[in-house]
């Protein structure tokens, strides 16, 4: 671990290092050295068309990399420094190809983290940042995840447990910009974005679009080292075991399997969802977790849905009898 101190002089020094923001850990490179963004790409094994989002102090510094309309404003206005991702179309020369993957857009956030915000004011540069972890795995939300997952090779500052705990909400506008696209979920919902945008009386739609071909949104990510399946909750779930014959039958014999509970509000669940798939990573024991109905009707479940169905191996589903189906 290092000191706030440290970790300005070694991005000064072209070096990657991973920062708290309230979301999950970024892996922070400055966004105008390319040798620092190479970096980041080899050390998570990332690949390079996958593009990173550039974290900026405040609105005034992100004017420089990106044409903003008035609605984009207004959501910034409104949600940063916050995990709000706005996707945008850069201002050409801005931004290196290796951050946009040599795209029209470049995807923009101000992290509302103590530790990220003095970093970014005192380089005065934006820092390109994706979560801390190897390219697939679980995102970590501590200091320590990250140090398990990269050993000393990258160098860590520990601001606590991350807040919120999932990654923030990816959003973009369309070309006639009255849809606003939900790229990826996360814990700023559909339904609160459409709210604020009501309340200004923009006529905008929101609609969740998962992008098939970015990593972040391929049907496996965050995936816990060991099997996770989910059961969807049917009202005779609880007294029939018969799923854990199903489920057994479906991991490798010498795994205990664990039945997960998390916390049953959202806020409280995301924060933890992470750091208990780490663990079971850890114990090396099968998981199962029963998805309550209410959850996929309430939209503050919507990001840690998503979470939970790419971190998923399989997932259950009573249909008269069990039947299991697996991602693969
Ligand atoms: O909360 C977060 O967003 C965290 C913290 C560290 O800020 N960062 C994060 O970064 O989750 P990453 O790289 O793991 O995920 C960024 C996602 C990627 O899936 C990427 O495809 C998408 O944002 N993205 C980045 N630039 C984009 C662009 N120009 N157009 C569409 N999607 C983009
Ligand atoms: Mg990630």
């Amino acid at each position: 671990m290092i000191e706030t101190k440290e970790a300005i002089s070694l991005l000064k020094n072209g070096e990657i290092v991973a920062l708290p923001t309230e979301t999950v850990y970024g892996l922070a490179a400055r966004i105008d050295q390319d040798s620092a963004l190479k970096k980041i790409f080899t050390t998570k094994n990332r690949p390079f068309f996958d593009p990173l989002i550039v974290h900026v102090q405040d609105i005034v510094q992100a004017q420089s990399y990106a044409h903003w309309d008035e609605v984009s404003l207004y959501l910034a206005q409104e949600f940063w420094p916050g995990p709000l991702t706005l996707v945008l179309p850069k201002k050409e020369g801005q931004v290196s190809d290796l951050i946009t993957n040599a795209g029209a857009t470049v995807a923009l956030r101000c992290p509302h983290h103590s530790v990220f915000i003095e970093v970014l004011k005192r380089l005065q540069v934006p820092l390109a940042a994706p979560s801390a972890n190897l390219f697939g795995h679980t995102s970590p939300t501590t200091a320590q995840h990250v140090m398990n997952e990269f050993q000393t090779h990258v160098p860590v500052v520990d601001g606590g447990p991350c807040e919120k705990g999932i990654e923030s909400t990816v959003v973009q506008f369309d070309e006639g910009g009255d849809k606003l696209f939900i790229l990826r979920p996360g814990m700023i919902s559909k339904k609160e974005l459409e709210q604020k945008l009501l309340q200004k009386s923009f006529n905008v739609s929101a609609e969740i679009r998962h992008q098939n071909n970015a990593p972040g949104f391929l049907k496996n990510h965050y995936q816990p080292r060991v099997p996770l399946i989910l059961v969807y909750e049917n009202p005779i779930s609880e007294g029939d075991k018969s799923f854990i014959d199903l489920i057994k039958s479906s991991i490798p014999p010498e795994l205990k399997i664990t039945r997960w509970q998390l916390p049953l509000d959202p806020t409280l669940a995301a924060r933890q969802l992470y750091c208990d798939l780490r663990q079971f990573s850890e114990r090396n024991e099968a998981i199962y977790l029963t998805i309550p109905t209410a959850w996929s009707q309430d939209d503050r479940w919507q990001g840690l849905l998503d979470r939970l169905q790419k971190a998923s191996h399989a997932s259950t589903d009573f249909d008269g009898k069990w039947r299991l189906s697996s991602k693969t």
